[in-house]
């Protein structure tokens, strides 16, 4: 497929993200034929590394992720480096040119993607000097993925994106958002708009709540210089958690086109209550995670971690309510809630339904389970449904029951899979499961309000909650207020429910 012939630019060549996903997903996809023979990729960054040295680390990290060495020299003979300053123009003639070679050995027709995967700071430097330096005049086509946080705020999101607008076309601008690329979370358009039972019952009338859990693990590992900055609100909520709500409370787009569903995502965005001033405790828990244990093993609390200033008033805990104000969604609560150092590294959206009008059963059981549609996006994928069916023997005695779906060939934690898909994307044009301007600016917008709050408000209670829980008591108090509790989402997991 001709569209897949592509010079990819990665600036940020040498790091974490590049190593881990970038080069295992590209890898799977040359695996599968999907990059074709005509690709080239040239890496840069500070190191002064050579073409030699570079395709060494590539297929390093490709063995390390995937343990595959079948094919691995010619798909590593595509990877070519260059040195490189971001503010340096004369660095950015000397990638031009080297675009230019590649593009005729390759026969590229001058296709280009330039992938920003570093420091945030340096976006809109880069995007300036792709156009200035003449990296973007190109006859085929030009594309910029740019890797999260976009912005800090929404200020700081604005003055971002009108530079790189400078340079780049919105619909050339594909930002990351890799929980889109994750199979599930695409799922969810698909259970949703695919099926006639779910649809209709998909609004206040029959659905009690939702609650969207993301649990980590792991701790800050070594980014405290930019979680410091950042916080779980603006880590995970700004972007993955508010994805998966739009996906879950939108409207049926009138066709699959990037345009119609992001529009539709869009109208979520603009009907989620703000939430601000005094109002933000009543809706918003913050947590910071103490000493603890994770897996038996001791690990210190936040405030102890490398690169973290001992009083920080971070927080690697958020659990919040959301209310969607649009006649589907009056009165439903979304809940989402995701941290760091929690008791499983798991991504659960259960959707509850209403209790049924009256409880017939109730003679012989006091209480009926409600139903619950589960959506398992990681580790394990798939989908379940609860229901109460008949206990086998005399009595009319029920008994709750799971049906259950497993996403076959998944495998595991799926970001490599992720980024393998966005990577897809992007190379075909479709933009669909990349975030939009609009949808960064409303969630950026819903979001600061709950850090200003927070910002003027110093935590007394930090840590909070012990590694190794699902986070502070509060949490739990602030879906007990309503007269629902959080599903335990390690009972859930789709392998239990066999
Ligand atoms: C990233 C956050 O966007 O998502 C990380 O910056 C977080 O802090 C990660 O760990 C979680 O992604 P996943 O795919 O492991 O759930």
């Amino acid at each position: 497929n001709e569209t897949h012939t592509s010079l990819i630019m990665i600036f940020g060549a040498t790091g974490d993200l590049a190593k881990r996903k970038l080069y295992p997903s590209l890898f799977h996809l040359y695996r599968k034929g999907k990059l074709a023979d005509k690709f080239a990729i040239i890496g840069t960054a500070r190191s002064p590394w050579t073409h030699e040295e570079f395709r060494a680390n590539v297929k390093d990290s490709v063995l390390t992720a995937l343990g595959s060495n079948e094919q691995i020299d010619d798909f590593a003979s595509h990877f070519y480096y260059q040195p490189h300053d971001v503010t340096d123009s004369e660095s950015y003639i000397k990638l031009r040119n080297l675009a230019g070679e590649l593009d005729s050995k390759y026969e590229l027709q001058g296709n280009r993607i330039f992938y920003l995967a570093m420091a945030p700071e340096f976006f809109g430097t880069i995007a300036d000097h792709l156009k200035s330096d003449g990296l973007t005049e190109t006859e085929g086509f030009k594309r910029l993925i740019i890797e999260k946080p976009f912005g800090h705020d929404l200020e700081s999101a604005e003055k971002l994106n009108a530079q790189i607008r400078q340079s780049f076309a919105e619909e050339e601008i594909y930002r990351i958002d890799h929980y889109l690329g994750k199979a599930m979370v695409q799922n969810i358009e698909v259970i949703r708009f695919a099926n006639a039972f779910f649809e209709p019952l998909w609004n206040h009338r029959y659905i009690s709540n939702i609650q969207i859990t993301s649990s980590e693990k792991l701790g800050v590992e070594e980014r405290a210089r930019y979680y410091e900055k950042s916080g779980a609100l603006r880590d995970m909520v700004q972007n993955h958690m508010l994805q998966m709500v739009a996906l879950l409370a939108m409207e049926p787009p009138i066709r699959l086109s990037t345009d119609e569903i992001r529009s539709e995502k869009v109208k979520v965005f603009r009907a989620l209550r703000p939430i601000e001033g005094e109002e933000v405790n009543n809706y918003f828990v913050r947590g910071q995670y103490g000493p603890g244990s994770i897996d038996g093993e001791k690990v210190e609390g936040y405030r102890n971690e490398l690169n973290v200033d001992p009083q920080s008033n971070t927080e690697t805990f958020v659990a919040g309510k959301l209310m969607i104000d649009n006649f589907r969604w009056a009165g439903v609560p979304f809940y989402i809630r995701t941290g760091k150092r929690m008791t499983a590294k798991s991504t659960k959206i259960v959707v509850q339904f209403k209790d049924i009008p009256m409880n017939l059963y109730k003679n012989n059981h006091d209480q009926l389970n409600p139903n619950l549609l589960v959506i398992h996006i990681q580790p394990d994928e798939g989908i379940t449904l609860h229901l109460n069916a008949k206990k086998s023997g005399q009595n009319m005695q029920t008994n709750p029951v799971k049906l259950n779906f497993s996403n076959e060939g998944s495998n595991g934690i799926n970001t490599p899979e992720a980024y393998e898909k966005l990577l897809y994307d992007c190379l075909q044009g479709d933009a669909t499961n990349f975030t939009h301007w609009d949808e960064v600016a409303l969630s950026w917008r819903f979001v600061d309000k709950i850090s200003e709050v927070w910002e003027n408000t110093t935590s007394s209670t930090f840590p909070n909650y012990s590694s190794g829980s699902m986070g502070p008591d509060d949490a739990d108090k602030l879906v007990e207020k309503d007269g629902f509790f959080w599903w335990n989402v390690t009972d859930l997991d789709v392998e239990d429910c066999k």
